[in-house]
């Protein structure tokens, strides 16, 4: 459509997006075969009747099980190049990607198989079409501070690959604050901060006040509860923190895009942004993202536009390079 080459053809950045979350069935299917893993499903479409999400915790159920087959540096490779081809395709011209070693390390993949692989990819995608493309180290929310931590020690090595951490997977139970000692840490060692605040939890907002407030992010992933408290509205807008809103990932874990949530923030001056989460799973890429929100929110030409820009200021790119965006 026209709206959809429109929204292809505006410059963008991604700023929430896992790469675990952009495995194809495709590319499961032929990592499979190439690592010698049996797979329970034998087609395409077996894979995607699995894909039966009604909250997060039945997507997560899904989402773990499935990076099995992600074994070697080639593997992590192939996952994120494949990514962002697809990612310039839909417009995306700087992606600041999420990982979780965790779910690798976990399952005995060295540390290092998953940054590296995920580094060539990165490194090969600059080169051959010009996207630049930073990581973002993820920490399981469901697993120890002190697993957090060791994981945190583990990565520095690798500084320079990393730009900032985040924190992921199951809320419930999970608070900003429990990781409060591993953030202040990685502020310490000069990684940036950002912190999944996802829909609809059971303590939506203290989660949110507590990553505004205690930990001190300089980012919101989701975050979009934050509607209900207008002092915390206020309090991001004055600090600048950008909002990573994801509408179709929404609209699986919950019922509902929350599109007047999000233009809602977006009026409200916050520095809202669209992205895509688990593409593979959703069925969404950025693009996608942003025709489905505009289509369902009757967006117009201007809010796109200022979407577009937003997902830049949002991002951490040099002030320079920003400049050129907006
Ligand atoms: N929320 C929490 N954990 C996740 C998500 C998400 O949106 N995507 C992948 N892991
Ligand atoms: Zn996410």
């Amino acid at each position: 459509s026209d709206l959809a080459a429109f929204v292809r053809g505006l410059p963008k950045a991604e700023l929430h997006l896992h790469l675990e979350g952009t495995l194809e069935p495709e590319l499961k299917f032929r990592l499979a075969r190439r690592n010698g893993i049996e797979l329970a499903e034998r087609t395409v479409d077996e894979v995607e009747q699995t894909y039966r999400f009604h909250d997060l915790t039945s997507f997560l159920q899904v989402y773990y099980p499935a990076m099995r087959v992600l074994l070697e540096p080639a593997d992590f490779h192939d996952l994120a190049y494949d990514y962002l081809t697809r990612a310039h395709a839909q417009g995306i011209r700087h992606v600041e990607m999420f990982f979780d070693p965790q779910a690798h390390t976990g399952r005995g993949v060295p540390f290092a198989t998953v940054i590296e692989g995920y580094r060539s990819a990165i490194v090969r995608a600059r080169r051959e079409f010009g996207i630049s493309a930073e990581l973002i180290l993820c920490f399981l929310r469901d697993h120890s501070a002190e697993y957090a931590m060791a994981t945190l020690l583990e990565a520095l090595p690798y500084r320079d690959w990393i730009i900032g951490v985040g924190l992921d997977s199951d809320e419930r139970g999970n608070p900003p604050s429990k990781f409060a000692a591993v953030f202040a840490r990685a502020r310490r060692e000069g990684f940036l901060l950002t912190m999944h605040c996802d829909i609809d939890q059971q303590d939506s907002i203290e989660h949110i006040r507590q990553a505004l407030e205690d930990i001190g992010v300089d980012r919101l992933d989701h975050g979009t509860n934050i509607v209900e408290d207008d002092r915390l509205v206020e309090l991001a807008r004055d600090k600048g923190i950008a909002l990573t809103c994801c509408p179709v990932s929404n609209s699986f874990v919950t019922s509902r895009m929350k599109s007047d949530e999000i233009v809602g923030l977006l009026n409200r001056g916050l520095t809202v942004t669209v992205n895509s989460d688990d593409p593979a799973y959703f069925k969404a890429y950025a693009a996608d993202n942003y025709v489905a929100l505009a289509e369902h929110a009757g967006l117009g030409i201007d809010q796109l536009v200022a979407l577009a820009k937003n997902s830049f200021r949002g991002s951490w790119i040099t002030p320079a390079r920003l400049a050129r965006f907006l």
